[in-house]
This record gives structure tokens, sequence and C-alpha cells, in this order.
């Protein structure tokens, strides 16, 4: 797909409709490994695509222009996704420079294996294409720590790599041409499930492109996803309110069960956060995807994570929630664990308490647990516990 975004300025990246699992991150609406071809007195490509695409990229490229004419290769990220094709590309492409950060450069050289002449940049190094100039920012761990963003005047665009993007396949590629919610739907998917752990970091790259470069920003051109050219003031308001951990007054339920146990506690529960009027969901791990879960975790204050015993220990599916969970580090204030057990009280909700600390969660409350099947008192205590802990949610910010 080539598509004029203006003057000179093309869209040749790729549209992977099919794709619905990337490195374990469900794609329901499949994604995009997008790349942009720059036409001046240097012709410059921007990132480039995952390897199995490597023939149908080439083919977008060439409908524009002879491959050896390119002049410069910009590799904002080292990741297989946008980086795939430059083993082909810098054989058709013989006199094309590659341009990378300075730890792309080592990664490149590592991964690839390549007798590569790469030209590392840091943060202000400008390269003048003609009418045209690139300026390189750094933005360390969003999402590699060799990840850059490309800034191009004077048509003020953003090249923006990983930030920003969605995995979102769709035939048109500009935010105005999409419904809004879905595309937002999808952004925070995917800060939730690839960036939520670096929000510090988001946060002062935010705070270097619009506060201290002051860059004008006229068109955001991320690696996956749409274009942002009507909605740039959405994504960056939605990116300075994730980026801040902002939460609601909103509770979760994430649990599995062996024999409905778990699952009494979980509903009871429910029950009592919705009686004081917070908004609460509830998930079965079995049953529900981990990926779309975090999506809610985004902006949840409350964590009630629930897990029977199984073999002396947490329950397989609830454990590796936990393994994810607590490597993205949750926004949540408070969490709780809960759960039954057969024979050992203490040794799965300590397990289970034990994550959430990893997670780094800052207030973690006493689990509640009951032997086999809670009886109808133990579920009333579980219901006025949900009441409880929606009213500290209230309490929090
Ligand atoms: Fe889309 Fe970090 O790669």
């Amino acid at each position: 797909m080539k598509i004029e975004l203006m003057k000179d300025v093309f869209y040749v990246g790729i549209i992977d409709w099919n794709l619905r699992n990337f490195h374990g991150y469900s794609t329901h609406r499949g994604s995009t490994y997008n790349a942009y071809l720059v036409l001046d007195e240097k012709n410059t490509l921007i990132d480039n695509v995952k390897a199995p695409f490597t023939e149908e990229f080439i083919q977008n490229i060439k409908e524009i222009i002879d491959l050896k004419k390119i002049d410069y290769l910009i590799s904002n990220h080292l990741e297989g996704d946008h980086s795939g094709s430059l083993p082909t590309l810098a054989k058709l492409c013989p006199k094309a420079q590659i341009v990378t950060s300075e730890k792309g450069k080592a990664g490149f050289l590592r991964m690839y294996k390549q007798d590569w002449n790469i030209q590392a940049v840091k943060e202000g190094d400008t390269i003048q294409l003609g009418k045209r100039t690139l300026t390189f920012v750094p933005v360390p761990l969003i999402h590699w720590p060799d990840s850059m963003m490309t800034y191009m005047t004077p048509d003020n665009i953003l090249f923006s790599n990983d930030a920003f993007g969605q995995h979102y396949a769709t035939s048109k590629r500009l935010d105005l041409e999409n419904p809004l919610s879905e595309i937002m739907e999808e952004a925070a998917k995917y800060y939730a499930n690839i960036v939520m752990h670096v929000s510090m970091l988001i946060k002062k790259a935010l705070e270097k492109v619009t506060q201290t470069l002051k860059l004008k920003i006229e068109m955001i051109c991320p690696s996956h996803g749409i274009i942002w050219k009507q909605n740039i003031g959405d994504i960056l308001t939605a990116y300075t309110k994730w980026s801040n951990r902002e939460t609601k007054e909103k509770v979760l339920i994430i649990y599995d069960t062996m024999w409905h146990s778990t699952e009494k506690m979980a509903f009871a529960m429910l029950e009592g956060v919705r009686q004081e009027g917070v908004e609460v969901k509830i998930y079965n791990l079995t049953s529900t995807d981990t990926s779309d879960i975090m999506t809610q975790v985004l902006d949840a204050r409350g964590l009630l994570i629930g897990s029977p015993t199984l073999n002396n220990g947490l329950f397989p599916s609830v454990a590796g929630y936990l393994t994810y969970l607590k490597g993205l580090k949750p926004p949540a204030k408070v969490a709780c664990a809960f759960g039954s057990f057969g024979w050992n009280p203490k040794r799965t909700m300590e397990q289970l308490n034990t994550n959430l600390q990893e997670a780094m969660i800052p207030e973690i409350l006493e689990p509640i647990t009951y032997n086999f099947i809670p009886d109808p008192a133990e579920l009333a205590r579980c219901t006025d516990f949900g009441r409880e802990f929606a009213k500290k949610i209230k309490s929090l910010k």
C-alpha cells in the first residue's frame, strides 16, 4: 500500500490483517508495520517492516522510486517488526547510509551480524535532506533502550515509532478516516500492554517533546496503526493521563476457580462494590484474554485478585497473569488477595501477596481466604468487604 500523505511524503508500510497474536499480546484487529518514504535531494526511508513482508514492502517503494536512489535508511527502533527488512534493504540500496541511535547501532550489529557502516545519532543531531531537515530525539525504553523518534521540518511531522501506536489494521491511514473510539481503545490497549511500566519515561519524553524542545507537531506518524492528524490533541492528552498513572473510581476483580468457591467469593465482593456505586468489572482468567484485561487495568484504582489453591500454591492461570501484571506495573493504589484453600490457609495468599508487592502496588490489604466452600456468613463477609473496599477507593485519588 502506498499513499501520499503530503507532497513527496509517502506511506509505504504493510497491513498485517490476520495478525491475532503479537508476542503474546492479542491483536483482535490485526496490525500494521508503518514505514515512510520522503523524496528530496536526499531520498529517505524512515523505518521498515517485519521480515516476512519484505517483498511486498519493496514493491511499495519501487512504485515510487528506484531503491538505488535512496540515500538514508533511518531506523528508529531495532525490534524485528521495524527492522526485519533492513538486511534486504541494505543490499538493494547500496548507497544508503543506515542511521540509528547510539544504542541502536550496537544492537543492529549484534542482532544482524552484518558488516554495516551505521551512523549513530544523538539527541538534537540533524540531517539535511534538501528542503527538509530531520532532527533526532532518543526516547530510551519507549519501547527498547535504542528507541528514538525522528522529527521532520518544515512539515512538522513526528515519526514517533512505537509511541502513540495501536495494533489496528485498516485500509484508511489517517485518524480522521476511522472511528476515533476504536482507535483510542486500541491505543489504550497498546499503552497498557507495551509501555505502561515505563510511564515515568513517557512522561519525561512528552515533556521533552512538548515543553523543552517545543516541537510544533502537525502530524504524528507512528510505526503501528493510524496516523494522527486531526486528533493529535486527543492522543497527547491520553498519553499525559496514562503516563501520570491517573486512575478512576474503578475496581477490577480478576480470578480463576476450581470448584466455584473462589468464584462465589468474587461475585459476593462484586455485589458489595456495586452497592457503593463504584464501577466494578469481573474477569475469569480462563475465559478472558489477558491483554484485554490489561486495557482495563490502565485506569483501575483497586484490584481484587482471587486464586484457589492447587498443589499447595497458586492456580497456574493466576500465577501466569500475576507474572504479566507485575512486569507492567499497574497504576492501582490498593489491592487485596482472596481465594479458597483445602489444607494450607497461608501459602497461596502469601504467594499472591508477594506478586502484588512486586507489582509495586502501594497498599495491599490482609488476604481473605476460606476453607473449601464459603458458607453464607462468609459470603456475607465478602460482600461487606466489597463495600469497605469501594469506600476506600472513593477516598483515594
Ligand atoms: Fe513495534 Fe518495539 O516494536
